[in-house]
């Protein structure tokens, strides 16, 4: 009897140990352990030609650099609608104790009545002048980032969280302010700059419905029933609400529409990296702790790889992507041309010591190999050579910076990011 129960009780423990085991190889969290790679060179074009001028990036290279990520990481998102409808819900002029302007906007994702609306929140300083606004997604809905009663609750799908007063997937009282650490709306006021968020499940709820709800849908030919291999994923399709912001912030002469700076942070991060290289009227960009499919290097797999990505989030990119699950010497681009994408505009990448899934070494490099982009386009690109010290931030117009502490966005995370704006957008001393 006993070696009847002992037999597959066995093969269960060194089953179970197996998968443990094969589950510690896949994650690499030593540089010894880095595979040797070789990146694409974003200056050579497909069929080996050299990109040795402006000319030649702009209209040989970055539309192929653009199809690629379009064809195999992304997917390709649709054209931007011909006019967009909004409706301003709510507006003051005495918000934050009087010391801001607060705009809340109603946009139309489409046509649709009963379609998508991303409901963005602005708040704005007090000057008659339009303003450099930075534009980031959020993760728990508007009224997470301020405790300002006259926020709108979101209505659309939110992930459950106790912490942040999410209940049932709907949002509660106790969601207002439950995410302020991560939005200094104060002191960005205070420094002249908006703050335009919207919800980024108003665009496409963060979870794998095959794609059922959300936006994708409204374009679905005929018949289909999911996105095409090379059609865009949620990213892509975060991405493009981002821009139907913009669309709306182009037009509102309290803003500089010339002026905005697309942040996002860890997914909304690497969401803010594609709405920045996919639409060039975003003026700069900020990547924090985007990590893999955002900043990080594929090639290295330090870290969160290719393949546990798609594994554990097989709606966020398009399905041509899992062809490089533990194949990534395979694809034809590295994260550091999405990086050289976004040149000349300005681009911050910043890490954090801890957050080694998102392998900030692998952030650095992208940065580092999107830099020769930039020169040929004849701005400066990332002043280091080496990896830099923790808290010596590189604030070239193709910037990062490495801070101490966890996966998360902090109060001085905000002050790195104004300052690199003050220098690239506005002229001011670094
Ligand atoms: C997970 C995921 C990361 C992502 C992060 C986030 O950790 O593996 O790729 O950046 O979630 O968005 O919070």
């Amino acid at each position: 009897m006993r070696s009847v129960f002992a037999f597959p009780c066995l093969l269960l423990v060194l089953s179970a140990t197996g998968m443990l085991h094969a589950q510690q190889e896949q994650v690499i969290y030593d540089e010894a352990d880095v595979p040797k790679f070789t990146l694409p060179d974003p200056l050579v074009a497909a069929d080996g030609t050299k990109i040795e001028s402006a000319q030649a990036w702009n209209e040989i290279r970055r539309p192929e650099l653009m199809g690629l990520f379009e064809k195999e990481v992304y997917g390709k998102s649709p054209a931007a609608p011909e006019k967009i409808a909004f409706e301003v819900t709510e507006s003051s002029d005495d918000a934050l104790g009087g010391k801001a302007r607060r705009r809340q906007v109603a946009i139309r994702l489409t046509d649709d009545p009963e379609g998508p609306v991303l409901n963005l929140l602005v708040y704005l300083p007090k000057t008659d002048q339009p303003v450099p606004t930075f534009m980031t997604l959020n993760f728990f809905g508007n009224a997470s980032i301020q405790d300002d009663p006259a926020i709108q609750l979101p209505q659309s799908w939110l992930r459950n969280s106790t912490d942040k007063g999410v209940d049932n997937h709907k949002a509660t009282e106790k969601l207002r302010g439950a995410s302020s650490s991560r939005w200094p709306v104060e002191m960005i006021v205070e420094n002249g700059y908006g703050l335009a968020t919207a919800y980024y499940g108003d665009i496409d709820p963060d979870f794998d419905d095959k794609f059922q709800n959300g936006i994708h849908p409204y374009f679905y030919e005929e018949g289909q029933t999911e996105p095409k291999p090379d059609q865009w994923g949620s990213i892509a399709a975060w991405a493009w609400g981002m821009s139907r912001a913009l669309d709306y912030m182009q037009q509102d002469n309290e803003i500089d529409g010339s002026k905005v700076i697309v942040m996002g942070h860890s997914r909304l991060g690497k969401t803010a990296l594609w709405a920045g290289a996919s639409d060039p009227r975003f003026a700069a960009v900020i990547s924090n702790n985007s990590g893999c499919g955002g900043a990080a290097l594929s090639r290295r797999r330090f870290g969160e790889s290719v393949k546990r990505i798609n594994t554990s989030f097989p709606h966020w990119f398009c399905d041509n992507f899992t062809k490089y699950n533990h194949n990534e010497d395979a694809c034809p681009v590295d994260q550091h041309e999405l990086i050289a994408l976004i040149a000349p505009r300005p681009c911050l990448v910043c890490s954090a010591v801890e957050d080694r899934w998102a392998d900030p070494h692998g952030e650095f490099l992208s940065a580092h190999f999107a830099s020769p982009v930039y020169e040929l386009l004849g701005v400066e690109g990332l002043a280091a050579d080496e990896m830099p010290k923790v808290d010596e931030p590189v604030l070239s117009r193709l910037g990062y910076v490495i801070r101490p502490g966890k996966h998360d966005v902090l109060k001085s995370d905000w002050e790195r990011y104004m300052q690199f704006a003050d220098a690239h957008l506005l002229g001011k001393g670094n």
